[in-house]
């Protein structure tokens, strides 16, 4: 564990601040949103049931914080499987991984975090698993070296990326079917926070739900982190119940704005239109601008305000849409040729 890379720890400890792990749903039923990935998963792990087979390699991609990991855990339950989880920078040699594959019984589950970050040669060794339930380990060096065929039990390989634009074609192939996670509408968000807020013994009215879950940036991570952080404010103000009001106010003292853009999301449309007049700026230059990681930038802040049309992607980096403009109170930029240009996947 302590091999890992430091950043990576950073990255993935910042998203998922003491989350409440009783709060993950246990059953398909009770997993809110996210309605045509779990129709097709419902499909599919009925399916393999009948067949008494293990199900095929699923693979689940999104920003962080929509519920790939809670999924991974659900489908196992539901297969009636156990789960063995790791990590892509954790397994740093071919020899990690094999030594992982060959403990698995018949049927496991395998979930892989962070798929996009396997190295090379272990993600190789992942495809004869993946293919054929085999790994060739090599043994010796020099003119003494044998290679071994191992044979693995058929196992199930869950995966889960928040940057599948990162992941190998050979890799992205070899999965059965995948999924990609969308934003979260507020409806459904509100569905997640009204079954949380009992949890946390907090009385929170509809509409006051609502307009959490309008500030949620489309996350039920985000929500339900939102959620504990207003449960603090009543207490502090000594509020029986949330109300509209007061679930407002919270928002507003916590730094939420409109849309649910925090102070470093607003930061950034600021800076890509005062400083970098509307863009293209790279996001090199705007994580070297605010000390923060490329990927916190790319995975944490950037999707939301992609989806919102704030930011376009282009092949010289990102540019302020006339939305951005509107959103910070700024007159529309003048018309240039990079606003049309086509978008860029990295
Ligand atoms: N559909 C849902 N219904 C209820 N709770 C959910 C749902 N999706 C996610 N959550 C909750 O949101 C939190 C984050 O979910 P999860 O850890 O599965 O996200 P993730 O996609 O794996 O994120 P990351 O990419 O950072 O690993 C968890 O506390 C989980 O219980
Ligand atoms: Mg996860």
């Amino acid at each position: 564990m302590d091999k890992l890379d430091p950043a990576v720890m950073r990255l993935k400890a910042r998203r998922e601040d003491g989350e409440f792990i009783s709060l993950r749903p246990k059953s398909f039923a009770e997993f809110a949103g996210q309605t045509e990935v779990i129709g097709n998963l419902k499909m599919m792990v009925e399916a393999a049931k009948l067949r008494s087979e293990p199900l095929e390699h699923l693979l689940f991609s999104g920003p962080p914080g929509l519920g790939k990991t809670t999924l991974a855990h659900l489908i196992a339950g539901e297969m009636g499987a156990q789960l063995t989880a790791t990590s892509g920078p954790l397994m740093e040699r071919p020899g990690d991984l094999v030594a992982i594959l060959s403990s698995l019984p018949r049927g496991q589950v395998l979930f892989i975090d962070e798929i996009h970050r396997l190295p090379r040669a272990v993600e190789e060794t992942l495809y004869s698993a993946m293919e054929d339930f085999k790994v060739d380990i090599v043994t010796g060096t020099g003119p003494g070296a044998r290679t071994i065929t191992l044979t693995l039990e058929q196992f199930t390989l869950l995966g889960a990326t928040t940057r599948s634009g990162l992941l190998s074609a050979p890799l992205r192939d070899r999965f059965g079917a995948l999924f990609q996670m969308e934003f979260y509408q507020p409806d459904e968000l509100a569905v997640i926070i009204g079954r949380a807020a009992p949890q946390l013994e907090l009385a929170i009215d509809a509409a006051a739900m609502l307009h959490l879950a309008e500030h949620s940036r489309g996350t039920p991570r985000i929500a339900l982190r939102l959620l504990r952080r207003i449960r603090d404010y009543a207490q502090v103000n000594q509020a029986e119940l949330v109300t509209r009001e007061i679930c407002a106010a919270a928002l507003r003292q916590l730094g939420i704005g409109p849309q649910g853009l925090d102070k470093m999301d607003r930061m950034i449309l600021e800076t890509v239109i005062d400083r970098f007049g509307g863009g293209p700026v790279g996001l090199d230059t705007l994580a070297a601008v605010f000390h923060e990681e490329r990927d916190v930038l790319a995975e944490v802040h950037e999707p939301y305000l992609l989806k919102l049309g704030f930011l376009m992607k282009t092949p010289r980096g990102r540019v302020a849409t006339g939305r951005a403009y509107e959103y910070c109170g700024l007159p529309s930029p003048p018309v240039s040729g990079t606003q049309d240009a086509p978008l860029f996947e990295d």
